[in-house]
């Protein structure tokens, strides 16, 4: 704990991100089930995955995306108060994969917790990470966010299996000067559509057992097409709200970071924002869906290809499983 910043503001000062190594393409899905390269491409955007090796998890891949931001930010991991891991697929049930994390960058001086939000989580971690760092109770916040999709999907359904890839993006946050960093948030959560992407078995619920396991429970469920309408509709609500709030127009963004889930999606939401392709990260066609590390691979893909710099107003927009949705505006600062 430090002592009291109260006012601060907060920003992003690093960013990393950890793809694995294996790459599955829509041809090798083809081999699998009834599905092709075409349906897959046109429908989605997606050209290819990555898988994370066996013996990687969760944790592993939080490590190697958090190191290089860390290692970008220039703060040590005993120097953070504080590691969110925004997943679905934790290591374990318990104990929580941040507290793994921190022990493992040796962040002996952090608390460390699991953030489920489904793809709402990085940005839902970033909005928590600067509240915590605005109220004076901590400074350097490391927020991550990391999926092994390809863990729980279920490759006898092309419905599903050919949408989700593994990675993991990280974000350091920590004070920055007034009128930089996170600028404004939104974040809404509407259970109704709970049924239309779900994982239903091994929670309580429907603890795992043999007939759970064998009826497939254990897998990603979703109606698409009722996921697709609610996602325009709450990315666009988010960004507007934030662009709003902060007094801007969407003019005035100059890079859209939007949840990669279709490429469909993205572009509903692009045009409806009025917001010019060129400034629209999309990077679905080699990572797939990897629901909550999208937005922060997307962040480290756009510093390492020199897409952002200083004082460039970035929006983040996202929809995912609860329904969960939100929006950050960053004014960013390095
Ligand atoms: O990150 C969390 C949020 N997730 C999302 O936002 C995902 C939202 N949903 C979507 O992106 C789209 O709804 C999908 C990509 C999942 C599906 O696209 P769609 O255009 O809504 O297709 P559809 O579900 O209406 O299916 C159209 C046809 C069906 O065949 P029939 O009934 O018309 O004969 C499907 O059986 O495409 C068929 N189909 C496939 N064909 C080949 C579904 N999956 C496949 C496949 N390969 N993999």
């Amino acid at each position: 704990m430090q002592k009291s910043l109260m006012g601060t503001h907060s920003g992003i000062v690093g960013v990393g991100s950890y793809l694995p190594e294996k790459i599955l393409t829509n041809f090798d899905l083809e081999k699998i089930v009834d599905t092709s390269d075409e349906w897959i491409r046109t429908r989605t955007g997606i050209e290819e995955r990555h898988i994370a090796a066996d013996d990687e998890a969760t944790s592993d891949l939080s490590y190697n995306a958090a190191k290089e931001a860390l290692e970008m930010s220039g703060i040590k991991p005993e120097e953070l108060d504080m590691i969110i891991v925004g997943t679905v697929g934790p290591d374990y049930a318990f104990p929580a994969t941040a507290a793994l994390v921190a022990h493992r960058l040796g962040a002996k001086n952090a608390v460390g917790f699991d953030l489920e939000a489904a793809c709402a989580a990085f940005v839902t971690g970033l909005t928590v990470g600067d509240g915590m760092i605005r109220s004076g109770l901590m400074k350097n916040v490391l927020v991550i966010g990391v999926e092994l999709l390809t863990r729980i999907s279920d490759f006898t359904d092309r419905n599903t299996c050919v949408l989700f890839g593994d990675g993991a993006g990280a974000a350091v946050l920590a004070p920055v000067a007034e009128g930089e960093g996170l600028l404004a948030h939104f974040l809404k959560s509407n259970g109704a559509g709970g049924e239309f992407l779900i994982q239903p078995g091994g929670g309580t619920r429907n603890p795992a057992t043999r007939e759970t396991v064998e009826k497939r429970m254990h897998y990603v469920h979703m109606d698409g097409q009722e996921v697709y309408k609610n996602a325009v509709r709450g990315m666009v609500e988010a960004a507007k709200s934030v662009i709003e709030q902060a007094g801007y127009t969407s003019n005035d963004v100059d890079l859209l970071v939007p949840h990669q889930a279709n490429i469909r999606i993205m572009e509903a939401v692009r045009k409806r924002l009025k917001i010019p392709a060129e400034k629209t990260v999309i990077n679905i066609a080699k990572m797939a869906n990897t629901s909550s590390a999208t937005i922060p691979i997307c962040l480290a893909d756009a510093v390492k290809e020199g897409r952002l710099k200083k004082g460039d107003l970035v929006l983040t927009t996202t929809f995912g499983a609860g329904f969960t949705w939100g929006a950050n505006l960053i004014r960013w600062s390095f």
